[in-house]
């Protein structure tokens, strides 16, 4: 766990508690100790650990957050529509470095989204190099052939325009048009294109898990922090 040693406009302006500019303000508005002991100096140094606000500890420095994603919600900052960042409480959306979504899920995909503002574990689990297993449920909109599961696993699948054929995926069968499907993989729109390849089309489309987090116990638009 991280333990920085910085300026207490620092901590705050960071961690989302006020702008830079009100520092000064929110010392004199709320009871912000250092050992127990009330702060007014901005510029006083402490280490994070030793800062409480009203009583509290600070926020993590770093967080990793898991959401169960609604439909309709946009993974972007700057996108027109609703941004899954408005989700999350104000202090959060305003923290400097910014809670990005670690990979993105279509507007109309539901489930599993980690969001972290560490971005060196986001590039991480983000780079293609990564093979967490992703998990989806999709729903389609004809019957399966009978011969899906066979031509995902098989690693020979070419998604169109790409010259890289799609990594062995699993696919198991829960209704004639409903698949649980795992993929290490996270290509633009891929389970919607590895469906396409096939002439079926995805009608709804749930991540269930992200590597070791699942959202079975979230409501869609939950969310809590993992680390
Ligand atoms: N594959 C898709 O097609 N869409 C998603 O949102 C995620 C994976």
């Amino acid at each position: 766990m991280q333990n920085s040693y910085k300026r207490m406009d620092a901590h705050l302006s960071n961690l989302g508690y006020c702008t830079r500019s009100e520092v000064k303000k929110f010392l004199k508005k709320n009871l912000v100790c250092v050992d127990g002991i009330r702060v007014f100096d901005v510029t006083q140094k402490a280490y994070h650990n030793d800062v409480t606000v009203e009583n509290e500890p600070l926020d993590n420095e770093s967080l990793l957050i898991l959401m169960n994603k609604p439909s309709g919600v946009i993974c972007s900052h700057s996108d027109g529509g609703v941004l899954i960042y408005s989700m999350l409480p104000l202090r959060w959306q305003r923290r400097n470095p910014k809670i990005s979504t670690i990979g993105r899920l279509d507007a109309d995909t539901t489930g599993a989204i980690l969001l972290t503002d560490d971005g060196e574990l986001n590039h991480k689990l983000t780079s293609p190099k990564s093979d967490v297993a992703k998990v989806y449920e999709a729903t389609l909109a004809e019957p399966l052939k009978g011969n899906e599961a066979d031509i995902f696993a098989s690693g020979e699948l070419f998604l169109k325009g790409e010259k890289k054929p799609l990594l062995s995926a699993k696919m198991e069968i829960l209704s004639p048009l409903h698949v649980r499907l795992e993929i290490c993989e996270g290509r633009y729109h891929q389970v919607k294109r590895m469906f396409g390849a096939l002439g079926n089309r995805v009608v709804a489309l749930h991540r269930v898990s992200f590597g070791d987090f699942s959202v079975e116990n979230l409501k869609l638009g939950e969310y809590k922090t993992v680390i």
